[in-house]
């Protein structure tokens, strides 16, 4: 009989099978019925801005038209709140997507550094590229900046990643050591700094200018602050040969109009991002206050989600599993030391009461190692 196998290009058909993401859910059909709060996947509880919801209502009349494949007006208007040009702006369906770009572009094949266990999305593409993962250990819950940079370098890397805030650690370095990492990136070395968390972040932790130099990336999306995660609008703030570059192997048509029209009318209403983040300032706190009632700490956060430290990996994971058991969706760090922690993202009031409301019959199923 003909082979039949499909004819996998070498880079696929050496990885392992895989379900890299079990969403929600999933784990709702497993469970076989909705959560009481879902406060696992660093989503925003606090919806889109009102201003945004009229655009987008308005632009589902116009579904029938494929968005325009420039994101033009999306660009122009991000162009002027980071006073740079249209040029050094590159949308695309999120962050996740421009990481897809970004290791296609500079990584195939090739090697790309990031911190152990932080952000597995780039990982996955660096493996889906063919390109070889250099790992470097957190430093105290925190990306250790110098060490990564010397890890890139000795195992030749074109490419390293570091986010700031950093998920799922949430911790975050000061704008100045970013800057000291770009003064110290070596030729044909690019970084991608991830900011998906930066508009909850200190002032102190992002720089300040726009397109930060050539080899630098800022990537940024709607998919925290502005609460637009199943819009699929991230972009990058980078010098124009990236867009460039870009336009070569990019999704033309990959931008959902609706959420197109979605991000310019929430750019517009910068004053229900203020109180996005000024009410997930305030649940940060409370989360603070939760965990110590239950003797727990929680870590510092620079993000819209807490990591409460369990003091070990099976502890942490007893407890997310009582947890889920209760209702309450939440996801923990796969990799030390942050698998000692459960990553809460920031609810509403009342989602937050649910969490307190179990917390402690959870801890107790964890401890009793009945969970
Ligand atoms: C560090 C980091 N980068 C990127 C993303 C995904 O961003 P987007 O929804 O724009 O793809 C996340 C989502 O949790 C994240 O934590």
């Amino acid at each position: 009989m003909a082979d039949r196998r499909l004819p996998y290009t070498p880079i696929l058909a050496r990885l392992p099978p895989l379900v890299p993401f079990v969403g929600p859910e999933a784990l709702q059909r497993e469970r076989g019925g909705p959560f009481r709060a879902r406060l696992g996947a660093n989503e925003s509880a606090f919806g889109i801005s009102p201003v945004a919801r009229r655009a987008g209502m308005a632009a589902l009349e116009r579904m029938s038209w494929y968005a325009d494949p420039e994101n033009y007006e999306l660009r122009a208007a991000l162009a002027a709140a980071h006073g740079v040009a249209p040029d050094n702006i590159a949308v695309a369906a999120g962050i996740d997507d421009l990481l897809g770009l970004a290791v296609r572009a500079f990584a195939a094949e090739r090697a790309a550094a990031m911190t152990a266990g932080s952000y597995p999305t780039f990982a996955f593409h660096v493996a889906g590229y063919g390109a070889r993962l250099i790992e470097v250990p957190y430093r105290e819950d925190h990306v250790d900046l110098d060490r990564l940079l010397d890890a890139a370098v000795a195992g030749g890397a074109t490419l390293l990643y570091a986010a700031n805030p950093d998920n799922p650690a949430g911790t975050w370095r000061e704008a100045a050591d970013v800057e000291r990492l770009i003064e110290r990136l070596p030729p044909g070395m690019v970084l991608l700094l991830d900011e998906a968390y930066a508009e909850f972040a200190p002032p102190a932790a992002i720089p300040a200018a726009g397109v930060l130099a050539p080899n630098v990336l800022r990537l940024r999306t709607f998919s925290k602050a502005h609460g637009m995660a199943g819009g699929r609008v991230g972009y990058a703030v980078c010098a124009a040969e990236v867009w460039q570059g870009f336009e070569n192997i990019r999704h033309h048509y990959g931008m959902n109009r609706i959420a197109q029209e979605v991000a310019l009318a929430s750019l517009g209403d910068p004053g229900f991002i203020a109180g996005v983040v000024a009410a997930v300032q305030a649940g940060r706190d409370d989360y603070a206050r939760i965990a110590a009632r239950h003797g727990l700490t929680a870590l510092p956060s620079g993000a819209n989600f807490v990591n409460f430290d369990a003091g070990s990996a099976a502890r942490a994971e007893a407890l997310l599993r009582a947890l889920i058991r209760r209702g309450v969706f939440v996801r923990k760090a796969k990799a030390p030391p942050l698998d000692r922690t459960v990553r809460v993202t920031v609810g509403r009031p009342d989602e937050r009461a649910i969490l307190a409301e179990v917390l402690g019959a959870a801890l107790a199923d964890a401890d009793r190692g009945s969970a």
